[in-house]
């Protein structure tokens, strides 16, 4: 009887525990990864303040229309990747989370009249991407990209300038090896006659077609290129290229952009096949890749001129050029190389006490020293004195503040925890002495 009864409850009490897990695809960022992020974001601003970009936030949701229209509704990210939300009610709008930042910071750019600002407007954001991807190494359902947008100049110099920008980004961050991959994919002008030979090309092969490239044959040409179906691999290595088919005016441009990064002394590596996943690109396009690491997934950042997308989302005429890279992949490349990718900061000082019940008088002392800007972990576990300072040694602190009877006189006991000293200090001078200490050493 006892026997069963607890089994009864074993059994029924875990299953009626809920089971909570993050949605397939993201990640919760622990600490130590949240660190290595910051970092990577830290880099980011700096470069952004650095080429004159300036930080702007969108909205983590936009109407569906944006991204349909500017993206591209045959393109990969928006026909099979784009997070829907189920409208509440039958005339409520159709919106969608940000698949990318370009088609939102576009917006953006229209609705609030910057083709009026100085020219051009260099715009950065830093933050979470949504796409509905079957999730693996590297590509996940939340991911975290950098974007920079120079929108208002018709380059080319521009296009090199952002291209060393995104280079210069996989250096600080200590990625080694990134080359660049480069190519022009035409505009206006010389596009619709290569989409024409493309389209025959592919018409040709049509029964090796899988069924979405066979429909995309119609509404979208230039997207069977970037398939991610491994069938089609062999058949786009042998496509016409588009580097052949260029006006030009756009060979001129390409020629110039090729010129500027030679200046710079920046090298890049001519990809004939490169036409990135996103319709609104025109002329030059590149991406950030690690050596030996290429496909689709393995991308560790973006980019190109889009001189249509600002017409197309209902602005004037503006060129434009930016590029994406992803911070997540970025991470992952650090942690290959084995690179410290987290910077995590220990406190300055540790407050301790040698009365473990005093709390009050550790807090007041805490709250001082923070008030004065200062990183401090204050012990309020009623611990013996000695574990205090064991924990405090630990977690690296580089002092332990120490709260004792000498309190009565206006005293604390300071210890060095780095080299064994201790001395007694007026609490009135002990910001200034660790404020001082701090200076000298790498505190938070
Ligand atoms: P994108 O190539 O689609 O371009 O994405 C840029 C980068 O974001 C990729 O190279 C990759 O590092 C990262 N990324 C994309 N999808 C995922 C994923 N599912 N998981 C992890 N990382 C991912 C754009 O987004 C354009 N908006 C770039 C741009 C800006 N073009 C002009 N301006």
């Amino acid at each position: 009887m006892a026997r069963g009864l607890r089994v009864t409850t074993a059994s029924r009490y875990p299953s009626a525990m809920p089971s909570y897990k993050s949605p397939r695809g993201t990640r919760d960022l622990l600490p130590e990864t949240r660190a290595g992020f910051s970092r990577l974001e830290g880099i980011a601003r700096s470069l952004a303040a650095r080429y004159g970009y300036r930080e702007m936030e969108i909205p983590l949701f936009e109407q569906a229309a944006v991204f349909e229209r500017g993206i591209g509704a045959a393109t990969d990210v928006v026909e099979k990747e784009l997070f829907r939300i189920a409208p509440r009610t039958e005339d409520s709008e159709a919106w969608a989370l940000r698949p990318e930042a370009t088609a939102g910071i576009v917006r953006a750019f229209v609705q609030h009249g910057m083709h009026t600002w100085p020219q051009p407007v260099k715009l950065t954001v830093v933050g979470p991407m949504f796409r509905y991807d079957r999730p693996q190494a590297g590509r996940y359902r939340q991911f975290w990209q950098w974007d920079a947008e120079a929108i208002g100049d018709a380059g080319p110099a521009v296009d090199a300038e952002v291209i060393e920008m995104g280079r210069r980004f996989y250096v600080e961050a200590g990625v080694p090896d990134v080359q660049v991959l480069l190519n022009s994919i035409g505009d206006s002008a010389c596009r619709p006659a290569y989409l024409a030979t493309l389209k025959a090309y592919f018409a040709d092969h049509s029964a090796e077609l899988p069924e979405l490239e066979l429909r995309r044959l119609e509404l979208n040409p230039l997207r069977l290129l970037d398939s991610k179906d491994p069938s089609m691999k062999a058949l786009i290595a042998t496509a016409p290229k588009i580097s052949d088919h260029l006006c030009e005016a756009c060979e001129v441009h390409f020629e110039a952009v090729k010129a500027h990064l030679d200046a710079m002394g920046v090298p890049y590596r001519l990809e004939p096949t490169l036409v990135r996943g996103l319709d609104y690109y025109a002329r030059t396009s590149f991406e950030f890749y690690r050596q030996g690491a290429e496909g689709q997934q393995q991308a560790l950042g973006g980019g190109g001129r889009y001189d249509g997308l600002v017409e197309l989302l209902g602005g004037r005429a503006t060129p434009a050029i930016g590029f994406a890279l992803g911070l997540d992949r970025v991470l992952l490349a650090l942690a290959e190389v084995g690179a410290d990718a987290a910077v995590e900061v220990p406190p300055l000082a540790v407050v301790a006490g040698a009365d473990p019940a005093d709390t009050v008088s550790r807090l007041r002392v805490a709250a001082l020293l923070r008030a004065e800007g200062l990183s401090v972990r204050v012990e309020l576990a009623p611990r013996k004195l000695s574990r205090q300072l064991e924990t405090a040694s630990k977690e690296h602190a580089h002092f332990a503040v120490i709260i004792g009877d000498e309190l009565a006189e206006g005293n604390v006991q300071l210890k060095d925890l780095e080299a064994g000293t201790q001395r007694l200090v007026p609490l009135v001078d002990l910001a200034r002495e660790l404020a001082r200490a701090a200076k000298s050493h790498r505190h938070g």
